[in-house]
């Protein structure tokens, strides 16, 4: 029986680099020889989201989703990375509670920040008016009000996000500097 590791959850808009850190994070993680999965929106949406769309109810159940896979691969020792937009507060508040190991990366990057980026073009998009219901655009997202972690990734840099993620998992008591999680419970450093 493996010890119980922690959900590291991202949320931020499209563009705002939660794939981008979560790639950074897996080399350091795989380099310290931990074992961890990283759920990310859009791969999520291609499998076991196959088929939902971009209206609340959906998002709510995609999120859910992720949170209940996060926390059963958490329960065996595996640290789960959700990186999706995840815009409601109540639904990311709601998986925190289910599951106490829980570290929340907000993301917090202007949306004409991530717009001036587009990756993948769907700002034009949605301003054009050929996508409705896009998040920053003509969507909501809630910015978490309390999150373990804050990264402006258009004020730092990748290696420097990540950097910051992994201290604030080790001030949790989360993961010891270069060495396994701790077990629940060992540090008492809860949240
Ligand atoms: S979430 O809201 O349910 O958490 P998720 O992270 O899984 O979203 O998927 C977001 C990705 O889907 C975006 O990065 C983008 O590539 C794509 N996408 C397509 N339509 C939308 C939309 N209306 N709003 C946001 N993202 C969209």
């Amino acid at each position: 029986m493996h010890s119980p590791a922690f959900i590291l959850w991202f949320t931020g808009l499209s563009g705002a680099g939660k794939s981008t850190i979560a790639a950074e994070l897996a080399r350091e993680l795989t380099r310290r020889g931990l074992d961890f999965e990283v759920l990310d929106g859009d791969v999520v949406r291609e499998n076991l989201s196959k088929g939902l769309g971009f209206g609340k109810a959906d998002r709510d159940i995609n999120v859910r989703r992720i949170g209940w896979v996060a926390g059963t691969l958490a329960k065996h020792g595996c640290i789960a990375i959700g990186a999706a937009i995840s815009p409601y507060r109540a639904v990311r508040d709601e998986i925190r509670a289910q599951y106490p190991r829980f570290v929340e990366v907000h993301l917090k990057v202007p949306v004409e920040v991530c717009e001036a980026r587009d990756v993948k073009g769907l700002y034009k998009k949605a301003r054009a008016g050929e996508l409705t219901g896009f998040t920053g655009v003509d969507d909501p997202y809630e910015e978490p009000l309390h999150p373990e972690v804050v990264c402006e990734t258009h004020q730092e840099t990748v290696a420097q996000s990540a950097a910051k993620i992994l201290h604030a998992c080790e001030r949790l008591g989360y993961l010891s500097p270069g060495a396994s999680p701790v077990a629940d419970g060992a540090s008492g450093a809860a949240r």
